[in-house]
């Protein structure tokens, strides 16, 4: 039996991602330091640049992501938060969103300064497909499921490497977080250090870009030191930690929830057909059932997930 090939419709759980990105955040503010000249989620990070330059610049900034994105929450993110304060410098911003995914051309020929990229690669252009058949040991089925999924995420990161080579400037830079833990969903595929090297490393790639910085960290999610010390100042109140166990489970739950729900609700409906519209009232329900799991199994385990972090300088073509 053979599982096809298959066009994933990635998107986040819309406006929920915004609330529950909370470990997403963190990761992205671990690699503001990766941005090069310049001194969260990534409204922060466009805030830094507006603040470093001069009054009268004008400053273009391109949204990218599926055509399956929540845009309008990001425009009203963008007008709140960054578009006012910058009007008294007369630092005018250009946003374009653009619904086009990124394993494709994005933006005309060396149009882009700096490119960021927080979470978001490990996130394949389509489900690998691979050969498995009825005799398969589950071993067997594990080995070959990963052999292609990497071998996709090869592909895939040399794609991205060599279109983000069109786009940004020779000087520019490419600045990523690379979510690195072991594979969890599909379409889904975390690299490993040594793999994003290889690509790096190649003729075709190093050509074009030298990596500055490559190097893995273990991101927290803000939540757990909420929780720690919350536990802590309730010294003998049982409610009170009782209580932000709940909390801390439930942003741990929602922030999983938040980057998967796309996931199981694409599952959910090729089996319930296009028009089952029960999809918010099973998230909500797993939610619920998750938490209860999870204070019930696992009270103190700890929200961390590895990323890795790059920055490449797109240098002049040799
Ligand atoms: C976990 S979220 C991270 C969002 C944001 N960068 C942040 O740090 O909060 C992953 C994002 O990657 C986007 N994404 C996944 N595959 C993509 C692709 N092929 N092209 C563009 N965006 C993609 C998803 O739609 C989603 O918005």
């Amino acid at each position: 039996m053979a599982l096809l090939q298959k066009q994933v419709c990635i998107a986040m759980r819309d406006a929920h991602y915004n609330k529950h990105s909370g470990l997403q955040h963190a990761a992205m503010s671990r690699g503001l330091k990766l941005i090069p000249e310049l001194a969260d989620n990534s409204v922060e990070f466009v805030r830094r640049i507006l603040n470093s330059v001069s009054d009268g610049t004008a400053v273009e900034i391109l949204l990218e992501d599926t055509p399956f994105n929540d845009f309008s929450s990001l425009s009203k993110t963008l007008h709140a938060e960054i578009d006012q304060p910058f009007t008294e410098r007369q630092v005018r911003l250009f946003p374009r969103m653009i619904p086009v995914g990124f394993y494709n051309r994005i933006v005309p020929n060396q149009l882009v300064d700096l490119g960021v990229s927080w979470s978001s690669m490990n996130y394949l252009r389509t489900q690998p497909a691979f050969e498995f058949s009825l005799q398969s040991t589950a071993a067997d089925f594990a080995a070959e499921k990963h052999e292609a999924f990497s071998s996709t995420a090869h592909q895939d990161l040399i794609s991205f490497m060599t279109l983000r080579a069109s786009e940004i400037r020779e000087g520019g830079c490419l600045v990523a977080a690379l979510g690195a833990q072991k594979p969890a969903l599909e379409a889904n595929y975390e690299r490993t250090i040594e793999e994003v090297e290889k690509v790096l490393h190649m003729p075709s790639i190093s050509k074009f870009w030298s990596a500055e910085v490559l190097e893995p960290e273990l991101i927290e999610h803000p939540a757990w030191a909420e929780y720690q010390a919350t536990c802590e100042s309730a010294g003998t109140d049982q409610v009170k930690k009782e209580n932000a166990r709940r909390e801390y489970a439930q942003s741990a739950i929602l922030n999983l929830v938040s980057s998967s729900g796309w996931f199981w609700l694409d599952i959910l409906k090729t089996h319930r057909g296009p028009r089952w519209d029960g999809g918010d009232d099973f998230l909500e329900n797993l939610v619920q059932d998750s938490v209860q799991e999870w204070i019930k199994n696992f009270p103190n385990l700890k929200m961390e997930t590895w990323y890795i972090y790059l920055r490449a300088r797109r240098h002049a073509d040799d």
